[in-house]
């Protein structure tokens, strides 16, 4: 396979990246320079272009001109010009992209054999890679790195109006850039064959307010890093004397920040929490490795203005000989840095207004420092998967000083944070991102599945629904006994039906090593997605979103349970339009009680109370058991072989909806015992296994083989 990527922002290079050069020369070239090698290392991948803008730099020594440049044999990194030679800062590189079209489209025609997909980087390539496909045919898929929407949403949030309206008033050119953005990825999201997101969040709520926004079309990545030099890392000398010159007690706890001084990174709340608590200071040093600079005057606007900022700020709150803030600093520095702060039984912060996924945050994890990350965006799924840290409100610099203090005092959690963070790590590899993404694009290359007839649903006339959760996953050799078992299952359609969203289901499937599956019942019923013909995409079920909101009230329903205190709501991105979520540790007689007050007003909706503490409320017409006959039907399955399998009260309506229903042995919740479930198998093995075992069962019962 030959795939080549399309990057058109800040410096790029194969060697020596000079990051915080400029505001664009950010993580997102770390993340495609390493991706590159990772991916060359599988043996299917025979080249990979990375192409870029050619441009002059008067700001460095760094040659941006050479034609091509090779990281590896496999590798290069492909420059063409545009009509303006100089350097254009993201915001301004629009004007030069139709140019830029028109010298790949050569480029590529020059080539003895084109590439088998494009992969753009950030709404511009995009723009590219979209005029590329409308002339040339090739498909592409899109990563956005960072969204122009939330940002516009969060500079909300920040009370600044806008980009680039740093300084009080709003600066009209940058509200035109990111508008134009947003239009780019709009675009992305239309003509994209696949779109790649790196979190939960960002496929469901970053995404979420576009016009084009199709979920199914999204899937989530988990990003990878090479992070062995953080687990290694160890403090050096040279790290010691760059930080400890700044402070008078060098060997207190750190609160260390690393981030280029832009105003989405917000530092400056940083340094108010801190600033603001004098328990704080008490208890720690403040240090910010923010970038590297020759002279503020030099230096972009947007940066120049956070560091004067920053600088401000320590004066206004005296904060000497407790912050350090060094003006310069190697990227072989980093790694030190993070360590240096371990020693010292500090904590890592990335506060910032809205981060697209948080690599910094996997980097504190694999150096063994517990983190405090913002509530807004990837670092949801990270503290999620990793529980290596708390989610702060970034607009309060109250929540940020109070839960550094309490993390800072709780020794026991410190380290459980550390020792969670030192495990999760592994998720985050390379070789597994690559495995999945390049899996992804060789369907695209040819979308015929690998299993003939498999995907028309029509040469099929069997259907099996399966629980995720203690019913599939929960068990590795079932795992695989499942997988094997499947595949000698040609007649049959694999799906699930599950408590999770869309993308956490296909997330914990493919984590789990499962079949992709032929269709998501997601959010307990409250939603329907259907794999395409093309084995990669999904397309949501809107005619099921139809037929459920009848008679849903959403805000009704909040605004009736809003004030129990027995409930707390579960995160926000567990709340879905036909789906309101709570925990709830009362007794069992909670989900009747909750029956009745919503009857009070009047409100008709469906309350189940599953696993012990999960509740959740959806329109009365959504469960499982109505989304998997609802499939039947639409697949022209005979109900008698829709086979449907759990293991929690959240899977009851779907077990009593349909005949050959299946209980793993595992089973929660008193299942056996609720009424209504007399025809089922109460198998005897458990998790997959006891899936197979019910199916088999049944399959006999009926003479099928
Ligand atoms: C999953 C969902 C959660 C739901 C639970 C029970 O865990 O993430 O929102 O409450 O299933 O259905
Ligand atoms: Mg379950």
């Amino acid at each position: 396979m030959f795939i080549m990527h399309i990057a058109l922002q800040g410096c790029l290079r194969a060697h020596d990246v000079e990051y915080g050069i400029t505001a664009d020369t950010g993580g997102h070239i770390r993340y495609l320079l390493e991706l590159a090698q990772a991916s060359a290392r599988d043996h299917a991948i025979e080249r990979i272009d990375i192409v870029t803008r050619a441009f002059d730099a008067d700001f460095s020594a760094g040659d941006y001109r050479k034609p091509c440049e090779c990281l590896n044999p496999k590798v290069h990194i492909v420059r063409l010009p545009t009509p303006d030679p100089a350097y254009r800062a993201k915001e301004a590189l629009w004007d030069q992209l139709p140019a830029f079209t028109d010298a790949l489209v050569d480029y590529i025609d020059g080539l003895e054999r084109a590439p088998d997909v494009l992969h753009a980087h950030y709404a511009d390539a995009a723009d590219v890679a979209a005029g590329v496909k409308a002339r040339r045919g090739l498909p592409f898929v899109f990563t956005a790195h960072s969204l122009g929407l939330p940002k516009r949403q969060c500079a909300a949030r920040a009370g600044q109006g806008g980009q680039g309206s740093h300084s009080g008033h709003i600066d009209h050119g940058a509200v035109e850039a990111l508008d134009r953005r947003i239009g780019f990825e709009n675009v992305a999201l239309a003509q994209a064959d696949f779109v790649i997101a790196s979190s939960r969040d960002e496929a469901e709520i970053q995404y979420a307010d576009y016009p084009a926004y199709e979920p199914g079309r999204i899937r989530v990545i988990r990003p990878a890093s090479d992070l062995q030099v953080f687990e290694k890392a160890e403090p050096t000398p040279r790290v010691q004397r760059m930080l400890e010159r700044f402070l008078v007690e060098p060997d207190k706890p750190a609160l260390l920040a690393i981030a280029r001084p832009v105003t989405r990174k917000n530092l400056a709340s940083l340094i108010r929490a801190y600033g603001e608590s004098p328990a704080l200071q008490k208890r720690a040093n403040l240090v910010i490795l923010a970038g590297g600079r020759q002279s503020l005057d030099a230096l972009e606007p947007e940066i120049a203005d956070n560091l004067r900022e920053m600088l401000h700020l320590i004066d206004h709150y005296d904060l000497y000989g407790r912050v350090a803030y060094p003006k310069q600093h190697r990227v072989a520095d980093v790694p030190g840095v993070y360590a240096w702060a371990r020693e010292r039984a500090g904590l890592f912060a990335n506060v910032a207004f809205n981060e697209p996924f948080g690599l910094t945050l996997l980097e504190a994890a694999a150096a063994g420092l517990p983190v405090i990350a913002t509530d807004s965006g990837g670092p949801n799924d990270i503290i999620e998967q990793c529980h290596n840290g708390v989610l702060v409100n970034p607009c309060s610099t109250d929540a940020i000083a109070e839960a550094a203090l309490a993390l800072f005092e709780d020794v026991p959690r410190w380290q459980a944070c550390q020792r969670n963070g030192r495990d999760a790590i592994r998720l985050f590899d390379w070789p597994r991102h690559v495995d999945y993404y390049h899996r992804l694009l060789a369907r695209l290359r040819e979308p015929q599945p690998s299993r003939r007839g498999r995907n028309t649903p029509c040469q099929r006339d069997a259907l099996l629904a399966c629980d995720i959760d203690g019913t599939l996953v929960g068990c590795a050799p079932g795992v695989r006994a499942f997988n094997g078992w499947y595949h000698g299952q040609a007649h049959m359609m694999f799906g699930v039906a599950t408590g999770r969203s869309f993308h956490s289901a296909l997330q914990i499937l493919e984590q789990a090593g499962l079949h992709w599956p032929d269709f998501v019942v997601s959010s307990v019923g409250a939603e329907i997605h259907c794999l395409d013909a093309n084995g990669v995409t999904y397309r949501r079920d809107d005619a099921w979103q139809t037929h459920i909101d009848v008679g849903w009230s959403r805000q009704a329903v909040v605004d009736t349970l809003g004030d129990m205190p027995e409930l707390v709501a579960q995160s926000p991105l567990e709340q879905r339009e036909h789906k309101i979520s709570y925990l709830c540790e009362a007794g069992s007689d909670i989900a009747p009680r909750l029956r009745e007050r919503l009857a009070a007003q009047g409100l008709d909706a469906r309350v189940i109370h599953s696993n012990g503490r999960c509740v959740d409320v959806l329109p009365a017409r959504a469960s499982k058991g109505a989304a998997v006959a609802w499939l039947a039907d639409r697949y022209g399955v005979n109900r008698e072989r829709a086979y449907v399998a759990g293991d929690s009260a959240n899977d009851v309506d779907m077990l009593k909806a349909l005949p050959c229903a299946i209980i793993v042995a595992n089973y929660c919740d008193g299942l056996v015992a609720t009424s209504g479930l007399a025809h089922a198998y109460l198998a005897r093995a458990t998790h997959a296994r006891g899936v197979i075992e019910g199916v088999e069962h049944f399959q006999a019962q009926s003479h099928v083989s």
